[in-house]
């Protein structure tokens, strides 16, 4: 068992998300069955109470790789020497809201927690944010945070791409093991663009098993825009136990080697692959390599694809525009 745990900052910890999140966490399910951790829990004042709770709920797991937890409310206390800070405190949607309507909410979250990011986390951070819109979040915390590379920060499509493999699975009429290549480009919004027609099945191209293109390329894209806003129309609250497993998706994606051929989703910063403008925080296809990862080249975008890539790009340059107030110069 490795000797030096890593300290792993969850945000908004005694919301839904992070129920969901923090024992998979502690179990070692995101970082591996070696990897001892301390848990640095941030939640707003009025919340400390009943993290507490799940405090309490941690220690009677008596999980053997969680080395300690701390609970605070200053974003610098919880970022402290942190290797990984998972962001998803921020308020969620209701029924009838676009994520983009929780902007003028959360935004001021991301560039105070980006600020602390940057005084105190540890020298190789990452950090995966999922609050929403959790892209142009993502972009804020990021450019408050000029210390840390651009390379270190990732917002969640990773549940877009779940919801978009088990789509497919159905309506092949097979295992959801056998869908691979699913990409999620754009926004985690209802302009993404699940790009099912360079998914496999089984390693075949999903167009020679689901033959359908009006499908692939309307029903299914709008059915996985939307399943967020589905969700919340029939639980009344968001997704949570689906995003936190997302979350340790996304983590094991990251810290794991693409398996040969594959790729997964993540909004990276653009450097203008596939003439995405520089700097966005955008849905990409991405393979790892464990320590860095880069977007996968040479996926064959047609004329059809590329005007879905141009809506979720445009609607993320005008989220970017929004926030530019909180973006130093
Ligand atoms: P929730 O309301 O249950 O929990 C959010 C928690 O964040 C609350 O406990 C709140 O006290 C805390 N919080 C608020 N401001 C904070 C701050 N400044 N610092 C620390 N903590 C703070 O919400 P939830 O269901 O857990 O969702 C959290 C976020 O994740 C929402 O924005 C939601 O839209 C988003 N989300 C994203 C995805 C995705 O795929 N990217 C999926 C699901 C949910
Ligand atoms: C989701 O995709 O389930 C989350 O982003 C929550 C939401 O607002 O849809």
């Amino acid at each position: 068992m490795a000797e030096q745990p890593v300290h792993v900052a969850v945000t908004g910890a005694a919301g839904q998300i992070g129920y969901q999140l923090l024992f998979r966490l502690a179990s070692g399910q995101a970082l591996g069955p070696d990897q001892p951790l301390v848990l640095r829990l941030l939640e707003v004042e009025a919340a400390l109470k009943a993290l507490d709770g799940v405090v309490m709920e941690l220690q009677d797991c008596a999980f053997p790789l969680l080395r300690d937890v701390v609970t605070t409310s200053d974003p610098r206390q919880a970022f402290d020497g942190a290797g990984w800070a998972l962001m998803v405190g921020a308020m969620p949607r209701k029924e009838g809201m676009e994520r983009r309507d929780l902007l003028s909410a959360n935004a001021g979250i991301f560039s105070e927690q980006g600020k602390a990011l940057n005084a105190v986390a540890g020298r190789d951070v990452r950090v995966l944010v999922v609050g929403n819109p959790c892209n142009t979040n993502c972009l804020i915390a990021r450019g408050n945070a000029p210390d840390i590379p651009a390379e270190r920060w990732f917002a969640m499509t990773r549940l877009d791409e779940n919801r978009g493999k088990s789509l497919l699975a159905s309506r092949a009429r097979v295992d959801v093991s056998e869908i691979s290549n699913l990409g999620i480009w754009g926004n985690h919004s209802a302009t993404q663009f699940p790009d099912a027609r360079n998914a496999r099945i089984g390693g075949r191209p999903v167009p020679e098993a689901i033959d359908d293109e009006e499908w692939l390329l309307g029903e299914f894209v709008t059915t996985v825009q939307q399943r967020g806003a589905a969700v919340i129309k029939a639980r009344g609250a968001s997704s949570a136990a689906s995003a936190a497993n997302a979350a340790i998706d996304s983590v094991r994606s990251i810290v794991d080697r693409t398996p040969d051929g594959d790729w997964t989703s993540l909004a990276v910063v653009s450097h203008g692959e596939y003439e995405i403008p520089e700097g966005l925080q955008f849905g990409f296809p991405v393979r790892s390599d464990g320590r860095g990862w880069e977007v996968v080249e040479g996926i064959s975008l047609d004329e059809k694809a590329r005007q879905k890539i141009k809506v979720t790009t445009e609607e993320l340059e005008g989220e970017r525009a929004e926030v530019q107030h909180l973006l130093p110069v």
